[in-house]
């Protein structure tokens, strides 16, 4: 095993909105490379949380007229909701209205302003309201005078006001080394080499306050009472103020000692700069450690071709059809096929679309007619011709070989998460193991074979080789379908408590083992339970 333990973070959500299938992406993502971190016996710990300063919220309370802190609490507690509904495990969830988070904001700031890291100066520039920064002049006319991360959905407006900096320029040459060092991983490779890219070029300082004539909701600046610290600075200290980082608390402090080498941010593309550029540089100047590794994947398209959010598309007249509501995801699908639908939804780096046309294509041909239909089919001729119960291997010829061969190519794949957080070369081999099985059954005919009672040997190792081949398929796809892999594990014989070390190689089943009644794992897409919701 490469790595000795696993932080793996999610981004910390903005509590304006209700969350959508990009949020959950990303959060689905984390959990089953948590999972699957997990079953291999590698400690893990997983974090994930709500960003609740900032002008966003401030203007959501202000439309509402209510208080900021009852806007985050109520979408705080959506998102906790959805990742009770995805069954997502974390172990810990970070707000950052939480006295721990904004203590160790305020201190490190005073650490980084003792250091002489954080100047004062006049700035003058455009400002983005809904990323939260500001952009200079260049960006801002190569993007037609609109915002450069999303010129299509936010305009930025001209500000001019006194503030704090922090010396980020000074941080990047230094950075780019420690990322060509490999000391800290960019994945995939083009996002690191965006990330060289940007550090190549003059980088400008980072303005980390906010004056509190404008914005009010958010961490006191400990050096100036007149500011508050920009959210982007006191959101990123949600990765270490989470597990202890300058925690009064010794017990909180060992916590921080024995995750933070093993952190692993995961990531969308829209907030690589942040993460990549921002968060090191403020951790070089603190004096401390780089995250292990980030992976920043792509984005879940709509129908036009954007970015899914809950932006309205002022200006673009042909919207096509709504991409599908996470909650409608859900109440059509339910946890694991959702989870599968996500979690194998785009290749890290690139984007992809989303709709509900996808998804009834991908649930029946991969699911239903893929795995579901090999799980059923096997099932029910080892009731019709072995008893109900594992025969035994042996007996299978070549083809069975071969389908041992695919389905360790699956364990090997599983083996690998902890290198490559790769969850997409698992389920490739799935497939691959799956269509091997399907052929052997197709070409050998176990059922006409039946009928031959000399061929009973024979049908029975053709049999015992596909459900020890499920029982791998099972364990190894078990970080994506927690519950559907329960289930195949209870009709296989096997404990619900998985055992990876001790289960992962061919030959684990014993000959006998009763097996229970052929499930269903996976129905076909159900049009009219989508034509049912509200709405
Ligand atoms: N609050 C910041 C993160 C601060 S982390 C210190 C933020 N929040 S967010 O709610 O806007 O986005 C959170 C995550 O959701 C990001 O990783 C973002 O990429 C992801 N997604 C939001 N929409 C998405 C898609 N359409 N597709 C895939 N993921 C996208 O940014």
């Amino acid at each position: 095993m490469s790595r000795e333990r696993f932080y793996v973070t999610t981004p910390i959500y903005y509590v304006n909105d209700a969350p959508h299938i990009g949020h959950a992406y990303t959060t689905v993502l984390a959990d089953v490379l948590a999972r699957a971190h997990r079953m291999l016996g590698v400690p893990t710990w997983f974090l994930t949380g709500t960003d609740e300063h900032g002008l966003k919220v401030q203007q959501a309370a202000e439309a509402k007229g209510v208080p900021p802190q009852e806007i985050c609490d109520t979408y705080s507690q959506r998102f906790r909701e959805l990742h009770a509904r995805l069954g997502v495990r974390y172990d810990d969830f970070i707000r950052t209205t939480e006295p721990r988070h904004k203590t160790v904001v305020s201190r490190v700031l005073t650490l980084l302003h003792e250091r002489g890291e954080v100047y004062r100066a006049e700035y003058e520039g455009w400002y983005c309201t809904r990323c939260e920064r500001y952009f200079n002049d260049t960006d801002v006319q190569a993007a037609g005078g609109r915002c450069p991360d999303q010129p299509v959905l936010h305009d930025v407006a001209r500000l001019k006001e006194s503030n704090y900096f922090f010396r980020m320029g000074k941080w990047a040459a230094e950075l780019a080394r420690r990322i060509e060092s490999g000391e800290m991983e960019l994945a995939p490779e083009k996002r690191k080499n965006e990330v060289l890219g940007f550090l190549r070029k003059p980088v400008d300082d980072l303005c980390i306050s906010r004056s509190k004539a404008r914005l009010s909701w958010g961490v006191d600046l400990p050096f100036d009472a007149d500011y508050v610290t920009y959210v982007w600075v006191d959101a990123l200290f949600n990765y270490k103020s989470a597990i202890g980082y300058l925690s009064d608390d010794p017990a909180a402090r060992e916590r921080h000692a024995t995750w933070w080498a093993h952190a692993t941010h995961i990531l969308g593309k829209d907030i690589l700069t942040t993460h990549a550029v921002y968060w090191p540089t403020m951790l070089l100047a603190a004096g401390e450690s780089l995250p292990r590794k980030l992976l920043a994947h792509g984005w879940l398209l709509d129908a036009t071709g954007l970015k899914v959010s809950k932006t309205k598309r002022e200006g673009v007249t042909d919207q096509g059809p709504p991409p599908p509501s996470i909650d409608a995801l859900l109440d059509v699908l339910g946890t694991d096929v959702t989870r599968w639908l996500l979690a194998t939804a785009m290749k890290p780096g690139d984007d992809a679309a989303f709709s509900w046309d996808l998804v009834r294509e991908r649930v029946n041909a991969e699911l239903a007619n893929g795995f579901g239909n090999s799980v059923n089919r096997v099932v029910k001729m080892a009731h019709q011709a072995c008893g109900g119960k594992f025969p035994g291997l042996g007996g299978g010829g070549p083809r069975g070989d071969s389908l041992r061969e695919k389905t360790l190519a699956v364990v090997a794949a599983v083996s690998a998460v902890p290198e490559t957080l790769d969850m997409l070369a698992v389920n490739a081999a799935v497939r691959v193991a799956v269509a091997e099985m399907s052929g052997y059954l197709d070409d050998e005919k176990p059922w006409k074979l039946a009928k031959d009672p000399a061929q009973t040997g024979r049908v029975a190792g053709i049999l015992a080789d596909c459900i020890e081949s499920l029982r791998l398929l099972g364990l190894a796809l078990s970080p994506i379908f927690p519950e559907k892999c329960a289930v195949l594990r209870a009709t296989l014989g096997q404990p619900a408590a998985t055992d990876f070390v001790a289960e992962a190689r061919w030959g684990v089943l014993t000959a006998g083992t009763p097996l229970g009644e052929p499930p269903n794992l996976f129905p076909r897409f159900d049009d009219a339970k989508l034509a049912a919701l509200p709405q």
